[in-house]
């Protein structure tokens, strides 16, 4: 991760008469990278986006946008961020040109040739002349995403934008807000409460739950994070003796009991070093499995508030 973030949340807070809402939020977000707000309904997404748009006031920390204050420099800060919160505002009645037109006269600076500049960037150049109102939603969801996008934002913000797509049309969505981010050099940031839809789309991802930040990973650290299997060894000699030799030669792995033998969670590597150790100590084993455990069960062990989910308090 090199150069200057683009986005940098420090200790963020919210509280809403007296619940706080978003909980000392603090990570970094790069140009030209998608960068995903992963949570269960409810998690503190939105709030998080209101406060990135500008849409709601910070409790407690700060938001650079570009090295500027968010806060205290509001005007030079928001005018690097382009974002959706929930819809797009768009008049159906006029074509997808006339929007753009109206949006441009909004703002300082739009170009004749940044309008067609966006269009084509979100693939919409041959149906500018036709009525919104005509547009299925990824059509609609894109208008919106041009629209962001006239002013030149280096930060784009969009808040659940796979809500009402077909397969088809997130598939689009995800080719499209990877052009942005390596041609444009967007910092590209999304949510969503869909593991999945995360994994397909985003470079790194921030886990939150009930407003407080779990973890940030990179999206290969985060599957090979969870690729460490339980493995179960059966058929064991003697189960306590072995137990024993393992706790004693692996401080750092835990074994616990299992139905038919012991579990041990750890990576493949360790297991073949385990089981040479019994083998040496004279403890047979006849049998190993493993049991992958699958990105969305790390998932839902992370959200579900369990002893798990590391927090801040
Ligand atoms: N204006 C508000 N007043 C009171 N509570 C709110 C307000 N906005 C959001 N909340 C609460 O904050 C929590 C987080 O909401 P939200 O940011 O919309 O979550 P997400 O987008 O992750 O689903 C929810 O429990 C929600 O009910
Ligand atoms: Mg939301």
């Amino acid at each position: 991760m090199s150069g200057k973030s683009a986005v940098q949340l420090i200790n963020v807070t919210k509280k809403i008469s007296g619940k706080t809402i978003v909980d000392h939020l603090t990570f970094d977000i790069y140009r030209g990278e998608i960068f995903g707000l992963l949570g269960p309904n409810g998690a503190g997404k939105t709030t998080t986006i209101r406060m990135l748009v500008g849409l709601m006031s910070i409790t407690e920390g700060e938001i650079f946008i570009q090295g500027k204050n968010i806060s205290s420099d509001f005007k030079a800060a928001i005018q690097h961020v382009g974002g959706i919160v929930e819809n797009p505002e768009l008049y159906p009645f006029l074509t997808g040109y006339q929007n753009l037109v109206h949006f441009a006269n909004m703002t300082q600076g739009v170009s004749k040739e940044r309008i067609q500049e966006v269009a084509t960037l979100v693939n919409l150049e041959k149906r500018l002349k036709d009525k919104v109102k005509t547009y299925s939603l990824g059509m609609r969801q894109r208008l919106g995403i041009a629209q962001a996008l006239l002013h030149k934002p280096s930060v784009l913000i969009l808040d659940e934008p796979t809500n009402g797509l077909d397969p088809a049309g997130i598939r689009e969505l995800r080719d499209y807000i990877r052009k942005l981010s390596q041609e444009e050099k967007v910092a590209v940031i999304v949510s969503s409460h869909l593991l999945t839809e995360m994994e397909l789309m985003c470079d790194r991802i921030a886990v939150i739950n009930q407003g407080k930040l779990i973890e940030v990973k990179n999206l290969k650290e985060f599957i090979q994070g969870s690729s460490e299997n339980v493995f179960t060894f059966f058929e064991v000699d003697d189960l306590n003796k072995a137990k024993e030799i393992i706790t004693e030669a692996f401080s750092d792995i835990q074994v616990f009991e299992a139905r038919n033998g012991m579990e041990i969670k750890t990576s493949r590597k360790n297991i073949a070093l385990i089981n040479s150790e019994l083998n040496r100590k004279g403890i047979q084993v006849y049998g190993i499995y493993s049991q992958k455990i699958s990105l969305e069960d790390k998932f839902l062990e992370i959200t579900r508030g369990d002893h798990h989910v590391k927090t801040n308090s």
